[in-house]
């Protein structure tokens, strides 16, 4: 890993209620010390403000994220949350364009984009997840889908905004799936993701300082091997996010 700073999210998706959600983000807040990695807990929207309070009691450095958000300020949008209402509940960063969003709700990338530039310009952090399936994998195509991911995610993005952006780099193949990518190939695609944010997007400054994490079945097992790689930053977590132990065993593997 390099001077950047690691990162460890956990994306808790549709699980845990009110009790278990206070609990976790209570054991979390106990045993998680220190600033030397940055550390963020997405709760599902109802539970956002109780974990809010939980982290905030306790003095904790852990960020409350939201797992999405809607782009417009407010308005007869049924069923969707804006950012000021996240911001309202102690939000300070939200995952966009997670590959469930995308390939199973079917979010297009001109409404990630949307919500990319909404949330980076109400001074949010962004955590904007890309990565390819597994026909596009075997069709070579993996640095060519995250490219485009990326391009359109960040379009209208400027160099001063890439410093609230962190990447996640997650093939939908490894999500949920107990499939991890080895750590060679993870790295080669982190790499690709920096030299496109070098060469494609931005420059040598943008792409020194963005986080990127690898998510994709990381669990305490894998992730020193993974953290170790130069182009990965940290890691977004999903399943293993819901054990404090687990988790915690990741964020060690990144100090
Ligand atoms: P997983 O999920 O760790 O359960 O594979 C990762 C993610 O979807 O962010």
């Amino acid at each position: 890993m390099s001077q950047r700073k690691p990162y460890i999210g956990g994306n808790w998706k549709m699980n845990l209620h009110h009790a278990e959600a206070a609990a976790l983000a209570a054991a979390l807040a106990d045993r998680v010390r220190g600033d030397d990695v940055e550390v963020a807990i997405c709760p599902a929207f109802p539970y956002l403000a109780a974990v809010s309070s939980v982290l905030c009691e306790k003095g904790s450095s852990i960020k409350v994220g939201a797992q999405d958000l809607h782009a417009l300020p407010n308005g007869a949008f049924t069923g969707e949350v804006s950012l000021s209402m996240l911001q309202d509940v102690g939000c300070k960063t939200v995952i966009v364009g997670h590959s469930e969003r995308r390939h199973i709700i079917g979010e297009p990338d001109t409404l990630i984009n949307a919500k990319v530039l909404a949330a980076l310009d109400a001074g949010m952090q962004v955590i904007l997840c890309i990565g390819e399936t597994i026909e596009q994998r075997e069709a070579g195509k993996t640095d060519a889908i995250n490219w485009g991911q990326m391009g359109y995610g960040l379009a209208g993005v400027t160099a001063e905004q890439m410093s609230n952006v962190v990447i996640a780099y997650e093939p939908v193949w490894a999500i949920g799936t107990g499939k991890t990518a080895t750590p060679d190939d993870a790295q080669q695609a982190h790499a690709a993701v920096r030299a496109f944010l070098r060469f494609g997007l931005f420059n040598d400054a943008v792409a020194d300082a963005v986080r990127i994490q690898y998510g994709g079945s990381m669990k305490p097992a894998n992730a020193a091997e993974l953290l170790a790689q130069p182009d990965i930053d940290g890691g977004l977590i999903g399943g293993a996010s819901l054990k404090a132990d687990d988790f915690i065993a990741i964020i060690d593997a990144a100090r």
